[in-house]
């Protein structure tokens, strides 16, 4: 029997196109033409001030943290449960995460404890939209409004996805995209960094350019560019963006695709829920999802172990996920709120990502759910 593939990546048809385009005009480097046409769809889409591509959504969080003006001693609100470049970004500028636990429904930052887990010397929060679902901004935002701090969206996972109306990365005065070849649409490695304060545009732009003003340079506002501030090369290669074109145009079809096959899991494994052997995941009714994964909550790590050796003896790929940053070797030295991230910890066990993409056939979908259902009920 066929292997059932956790992950396949989308191709449009368009992108061989497209770089070839890109091959012949002889413009590789970044800020190119394909770059900026992904930018301006991107910004006209999102509603940004600015949107800037960058080789990686981790390139993108360490530019909004040089944005933010981290420094050593600061520190950083964000979810355990996340990737570890949330945190690697903050770290970067010598500033500190402090991980806060989650919700239970959405697995996103737990908004009500933020104001508890502040400190003199807290400067930013980090919300992670946790498979496309958004965090509770408005609470986030309100918080961050108050205590003059700066919100960044970890959108990694969530471009397609709304909250209240308004798109995701529009939300918070920062905010990353990851276009790795694991997300819904992307080009091998590849991010973006929206900007939605028109104060940090024009600093965006430097820092993404080795700390120099080019970019003023080119559209003949300086007469010489040259070294002005700090900054790293955050530009992602135009090569990169006109594969990233071609996939970005078709962006609303693999999202309503992906729509279909998550709510079809949903409505079969439905059931099963309704017996109280797994949970399914939690979509409020405020927000619309990127639908980037599906997953299921298993009673207990055990049982969720079982289910994982039973799918691969069944020929299908599925997956856990983070390791909570708190726990791993490198994150057990930072403060969390509160002391203990049970309700982290304890969903982080439980979760199976279960086969997921826009060509998941039908009677590849029966056979995942009846697997689940084989493993569940025995
Ligand atoms: C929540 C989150 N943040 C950041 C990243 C990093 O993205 P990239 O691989 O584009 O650097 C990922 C990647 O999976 C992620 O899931």
């Amino acid at each position: 029997m066929d292997e059932i593939a956790f992950h396949k990546p989308f191709v449009s048809g368009r992108e061989i196109d497209y770089l070839r385009q890109a091959v012949a005009s002889g413009q590789l480097a970044g800020d190119g033409p394909f770059s900026r046409r992904c930018e301006e769809l991107l910004t006209q889409r999102l509603g940004a001030q600015r949107v800037l591509l960058t080789p990686s959504c981790t390139a993108a969080l360490e530019l909004a943290a040089l944005l933010c003006r981290l420094e050593p001693g600061d520190e950083v609100l964000m979810p355990s449960y996340t990737f570890v470049s949330t945190a690697l970004a903050v770290l970067r500028t010598g500033a500190q995460p402090v991980f806060v636990d989650v919700r239970d429904d959405t697995l996103n930052l737990d908004e009500s404890l933020l104001e508890d887990a502040l400190s003199p010397r807290t400067r930013l929060i980090v919300p992670v939209h946790y498979a496309g679902v958004a965090a509770e901004m408005d609470q986030i935002n309100e918080l961050a409004g108050r205590r003059g701090l700066s919100v960044l969206e970890d959108a990694a996972q969530a471009l397609g996805g709304q909250y209240r109306g308004r798109a995701v990365g529009s939300l918070g005065r920062l905010a990353a995209f990851s276009f790795h070849a694991t997300k819904n649409i992307g080009c091998g490695e590849g991010g973006a960094l929206c900007v939605n304060d028109p104060d940090l545009v024009a600093r965006a732009e430097i820092l993404r350019d080795k700390g120099t003003n080019r970019r003023q340079f080119f559209r003949g506002e300086v007469d010489k560019y040259t070294w002005v501030d700090t900054g790293s090369s955050y530009l992602a290669s135009d090569l990169c963006a006109a594969y990233l074109l071609a996939q970005l145009e078709q962006l609303d079809d693999v999202t309503r695709r992906r729509r279909e096959v998550h709510e079809a899991y949903h409505q079969r494994l439905a059931p099963l829920q309704q017996q109280g052997r797994l949970r399914l995941p939690v979509i409020p009714e405020d927000c619309r999802s990127s639908y980037h994964m599906f997953y299921v909550l298993l009673p207990d790590e055990a049982r969720r172990d079982g289910l994982l050796r039973h799918l691969k003896q069944r020929g299908i790929q599925a997956a856990f996920h983070f390791v909570p940053l708190h726990l791993a070797p490198r994150g057990r030295a930072f403060r969390t709120w509160p002391r203990q991230l049970v309700r982290t910890e304890e969903l982080a066990g439980r979760l199976v990502r279960l086969p997921f993409h826009h060509e998941l056939t039908e009677s590849q979908l029966d056979r995942v759910v009846e697997a689940v259902g084989e493993y569940l009920e025995a």
